[in-house]
């Protein structure tokens, strides 16, 4: 597959069947994503891989905290967002809302809790920076995220990106013994889609290129 072709393709999915993915395949995976770039080619990422029985209570353990705390995903921003930019979610949100209303769930509910047990993936993929890197090494994260979804997609494998799960960072260090000094700043649920969820049909939508634009000329 060609790599525009893996651009446009790709997506978030949302319910996974629970068939394994080897370990040599999640190996090969991460060999191609870590041609990411990052500042001073320190490589600062950090991946802890989820599987079986761990990623089962790993899950029990952010759904009783979810419950506990309500803590929901959300854009987390620290002032009124420009409202092109709100816009955009509650476009998002109203597209979702049919394949909701199909499948008989609470979007709230299934966006959370959903998220919390990474939509039923079989492999989790935690993605960590130690505390030592300033906050402009988050920049190196996002591009081995991106690098991650592109080359799961190239290997047939479906992702979502979990963000909401940070909001229990104390409880997933907890559970799965992170030290103290990592920063567990995304998720990634990975697997095989289920091609009969509804909501697997959701592409969402971009807005213009016009609208992200300003020529300085
Ligand atoms: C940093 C980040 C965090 C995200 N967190 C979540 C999440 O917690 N739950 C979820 O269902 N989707 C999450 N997503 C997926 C986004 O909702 C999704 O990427 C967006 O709606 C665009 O859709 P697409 O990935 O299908 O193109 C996250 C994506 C990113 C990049």
């Amino acid at each position: 597959m060609d790599l525009l072709k893996a651009i446009q393709e790709r997506k978030s999915i949302r319910a996974f069947k629970p068939d394994p993915i080897p370990r040599e395949k999640i190996e090969e995976l991460l060999k191609l994503a870590i041609n990411a770039p990052s500042a001073i080619n320190l490589q600062p990422w950090e991946f802890v891989i989820v599987t079986g029985e761990e990623r089962e209570r790993l899950s029990r353990r952010l759904i009783k905290a979810y419950k506990e705390k309500q803590i929901s995903c959300g854009p987390g921003n620290v002032k009124p967002m420009p409202k092109a930019v709100t816009k955009r979610g509650a476009k998002t949100l109203e597209q979702m809302n049919p394949l909701f209303e199909e499948m008989r769930v609470n979007p709230d509910q299934f966006i959370n809790e959903g998220s919390c047990n990474f939509y039923g993936a079989p492999v989790v993929i935690l993605i960590c920076l130690d505390d030592s890197f300033p906050k402009s090494r988050l920049v190196d994260i996002g591009l081995i995220l991106g690098y991650l979804l592109l080359a799961a997609h190239e290997y047939g494998l479906a992702t979502c990106p979990i963000g909401l799960i940070t909001a229990y960072e104390d409880e997933i260090k907890d559970v799965l013994n992170i030290p103290e000094n990592k920063m567990v700043v995304i998720g990634v649920a990975l697997g095989y889609p289920d091609p009969n969820s509804p909501i697997n049909q959701f592409k969402s939508p971009r807005d213009h290129l016009e609208n992200f634009l300003r020529w300085i000329e």
